[in-house]
C-alpha cells in the first residue's frame, strides 16, 4: 500500500437526513436540545483543534502526557496488529501509540468529519510508511460493525469523547465495543476525571471565546445545511457544571425573543429571551466508576494511568 485509503460510509444524503431528524426532534422538544456531533463540520473540527491548544483546556495536553508516559507499558502489555481509533480527529496524540506499538501493521482512523479524517490519514501514512492506513468516515457505531479482521485489534477511544454519551448510551456503547472484540483484544480509553469546578468550567468557557464560537458553530451548520436563519451572535455561550450528574453541560442562550426559520424542514421555532438550549454534555468520571462501567460491559481493567493532578485517566482494558 503506497498511500492512505479512505472509505466513506456517510453519504451526503444519510448525513442530511440524520441532521434533519436530529434538528426537527431537538428544536421541537422542551427544553430544546441539539446533539454535539453536529459541531464538527470542517470549521467546527478546526475550532476544536484550537480548543485543544487553549491554556484553560487541560484534557488534550494531559492525555498526551499520559500517552507518552504509558506508551512503553501499553506496548509491553498488548501486541495488537491493528489499531482502530474512534473519533480520531487529527490523530495528533495517536502518534505516540503508533510509534510505541512495534507489532502494529494497520491503522484505521475513524471520524465523522471527512476533512479532518483525510488530513489525518494522509499525514499518518507519510510519517509511518510501513503501516497500512485505512481511514473510515462514519458514525462510531457503524465502524464497529465493519471492524477489520486478520489480526488482533486494539480500539482507541481517546480525548474523553466517551463523556458525550448519556449514562445509558454509554453503557450500550461500551457493550457494543466489547461485542465486536475477541477475548484478549484491547481497549484504550481516555476519560476526564471529576475535578474542581473552578478548573472544569473555564476549560469549557475560555477567555478567548473559542469554545463559544465552537458552540455557536452548530447554528451555522444548521443554517448552511438546512437553510436556517439563526443569528449566531444572538446566542450566548453557557457552560455549567452539573454536580448531580457529574457532567459539564454546554448550552446556547437566546439573548432576545426570536423566531428562527428552518427552510428545509418548513419549521418556525420560537425562542423566548433567556431560553437555553443544551448542545453538549461532557461527563467526568472517577477511576472506580470507570473500572465498574468497563466491568459491566465485559472488560477487565488492566491498568489506569492518571496525571499528578488527577484530572484525566487513560485506561487499558482487555475484553474478557
Ligand atoms: C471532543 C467531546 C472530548 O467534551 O471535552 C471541548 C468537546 N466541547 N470543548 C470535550 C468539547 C467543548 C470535547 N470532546
Amino acid at each position: 500500500m503506497t498511500s492512505a485509503t479512505i472509505e466513506v460510509h456517510l453519504v451526503e444524503d444519510d448525513l442530511l437526513s440524520a441532521l434533519r431528524s436530529d434538528v426537527l426532534t431537538g428544536l421541537t422538544s422542551s427544553p430544546k436540545v441539539l446533539p454535539p456531533k453536529w459541531f464538527y463540520d470542517a470549521r467546527g473540527s478546526e475550532l476544536f483543534d484550537q480548543i485543544t491548544r487553549l491554556p484553560e483546556y487541560y484534557p488534550t495536553r494531559t492525555e498526551s502526557a499520559l500517552l507518552h508516559r504509558s506508551a512503553g507499558e501499553i506496548a509491553a502489555l498488548a501486541k495488537p496488529d491493528i489499531l482502530v481509533e474512534l473519533g480520531s480527529g487529527s490523530a495528533e496524540k495517536t502518534r505516540t501509540l503508533l510509534t510505541a506499538l512495534d507489532s502494529l501493521r494497520m491503522f484505521v482512523p475513524q471520524d465523522f468529519s471527512p476533512a479532518a479524517l483525510e488530513e489525518a490519514a494522509t499525514a499518518v501514512k507519510s510519517e509511518y510508511p510501513h503501516l497500512v492506513v485505512h481511514g473510515v468516515v462514519s458514525d462510531f457505531t457503524e465502524t464497529l460493525h465493519n471492524l477489520p479482521g486478520g489480526g488482533s485489534r486494539m480500539i482507541a477511544f481517546l480525548g474523553g469523547t466517551i463523556g458525550n454519551f448519556a449514562p445509558d448510551e454509554r453503557a450500550e456503547f461500551l457493550s457494543s465495543i466489547r461485542a465486536v472484540l475477541q477475548p484478549g483484544e484491547q481497549l484504550v480509553l481516555g476519560a476526564g476525571l471529576v475535578i474542581d469546578e473552578s478548573v472544569l468550567v473555564p476549560a469549557y468557557d475560555d477567555a478567548a471565546g473559542v469554545t463559544a464560537e465552537f458552540n455557536r458553530n452548530v447554528l451555522r451548520v444548521i443554517n448552511s445545511r438546512l437553510g436556517g436563519n439563526f443569528d449566531p451572535d444572538a446566542f450566548r455561550h453557557v457552560a455549567r457544571w452539573d454536580a448531580q450528574n457529574n457532567w459539564i453541560e454546554m448550552r446556547l442562550e437566546a439573548t432576545k425573543a426570536m423566531t428562527v426559520r428552518i427552510e428545509d424542514l418548513d419549521l418556525d421555532v420560537q425562542f423566548a429571551a433567556g431560553e437555553q438550549m443544551r448542545t453538549e454534555i461532557s461527563a467526568k468520571f472517577t477511576t472506580d466508576g470507570l473500572r465498574s462501567e468497563l466491568a459491566t460491559a465485559g472488560f477487565e481493567t488492566t491498568h489506569i494511568w492518571t496525571d499528578d493532578l488527577d484530572r484525566f485517566a487513560l485506561v487499558l482494558a482487555t475484553a474478557r
